[in-house]
């Protein structure tokens, strides 16, 4: 467990060099015996800490502790419009009900203009996509962005939990709105999964690739995964928070903890390669996923289920697909529809499935 405590010691070490004990208790304001019991809880938490008689403490690997401006600066270079920080947040602008009744040239537009994005970075946080869906009620989360270094209750599909290591991944969540209801937005998680391939390919990892519904992986084991919440009307507007986990660099021990086979960024860069830089992976995904909703918004996802089907892992491939009541169905990855259902072929039947209510496993 880390607290925010935790983090204003680990941002002491994230130089790399050794510190003493005593001298971090002083720059933090702490005893000793408090900051070797912090330390130790970080180790535990993933972070892996030298510890030398005579010098102190030493980060082995030191993160590359996210940062909102560093996040912020990226996402301009990349022609990303970015609201200042600490601007007050709009309130939800959800149309008001006599509106909605309106058709036709009454009914007020919509603001399709993208947003400029709010970006944040929290030390510490249960789940950014709990805070983001706290937050809807009382503030327009349109274009919110916020990351955390630590999820104490990060959540994964089907209510798993998100296992995460503090500096080695990356675990955040986007708000936006759209205009259309549930029944539009069906493929929205898969086109995610899309714009964040497409993200991780343009900063040099490739390979990854999709699992239905919006797993990404790598020869096979999981590198992430995408969770899309969604509050609104069946016929729209509504407010969608997708979840985004990474793993970036993950301890053997605490893969070994997952049940399923997971793998890392590192691993896709391969020996040798320059570290990670998550500040400008972040900024990356974030433009890539921000298109990518406005994208949606006009056309929906059939433009992009070929593009879909070209990166999924199974495509064409005998699956056995595992339903949430434990019966199974076997068959051949077809496709996805241009609602984002997975289409199974049994000789001439074709069977669709929704997302969310399966799981796909390898024949
Ligand atoms: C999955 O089960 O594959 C989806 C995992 C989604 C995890 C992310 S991490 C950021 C955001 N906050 C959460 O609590 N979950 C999502």
């Amino acid at each position: 467990m880390l607290t925010p405590l935790s983090f204003t010691l680990l941002r002491q070490l994230s130089d790399g060099d050794f510190h003493s004990g005593e001298d971090l208790a002083e720059k933090v304001g702490l005893t000793r015996a408090r900051v070797s019991q912090l330390l130790r809880q970080a180790e535990t938490a993933g972070l892996s800490l030298e510890r030398v008689r005579g010098r102190g403490y030493r980060l082995k690997a030191a993160p590359d502790f996210l940062d909102a401006a560093a996040v912020r600066v990226t996402l301009s270079q990349l022609g990303v419009k970015v609201a200042k920080p600490g601007a007050p947040a709009p309130r939800p602008q959800v149309p008001a009900d006599d509106d909605l009744a309106l058709t036709g040239p009454e009914r007020p537009m919509f603001d399709r203009t993208p947003p400029a994005l709010q970006v944040e970075v929290s030390d510490q946080i249960d789940s950014t996509s709990s805070e983001l869906l706290r937050r809807a009620p009382r503030r327009d989360i349109h274009g919110a962005v916020l990351a955390a270094e630590w999820q104490t209750a990060g959540r994964g599909r089907r209510g798993r939990t998100w296992t995460a290591v503090a500096g080695g991944s990356l675990t955040f969540s986007m708000g936006w709105r759209f205009e259309q209801g549930a029944g539009f937005l069906a493929g929205l998680s898969l086109a995610a999964g899309v714009a964040v391939v497409r993200a991780l390919e343009k900063d040099g990892f490739n390979g990854i690739e999709l699992k239905w519904p919006n797993d990404l992986v790598f020869r096979h084991h999981k590198i992430g995964g995408i969770l899309i919440e969604l509050n609104g009307d069946a016929l729209g507007p509504s407010t969608v928070v997708v979840g985004v986990g990474l793993n970036v660099r993950m301890p053997r021990a605490l893969r070994r903890e997952i049940a399923q086979p997971v793998t890392d960024l590192t691993a896709v860069a391969g020996r040798g390669a320059p570290p990670i830089d998550r500040n400008r992976l972040l900024a990356r995904l974030v433009a890539e996923l921000s298109s990518m909703f406005s994208e949606y918004a006009q056309h929906g996802f059939a433009p992009i289920a070929a593009e879909w089907q070209q990166r999924h892992a199974y495509q064409g491939k005998p699956v056995k697909l595992v339903l949430p009541d434990g019966g199974a169905v076997k068959g051949t990855v077809a496709g996805v529809d241009a609602s984002g259902a997975l289409v199974l072929a049994d000789g001439p039947r074709r069977s669709r499935f929704l997302s969310g209510e399966l799981s796909l496993r390898r024949a």
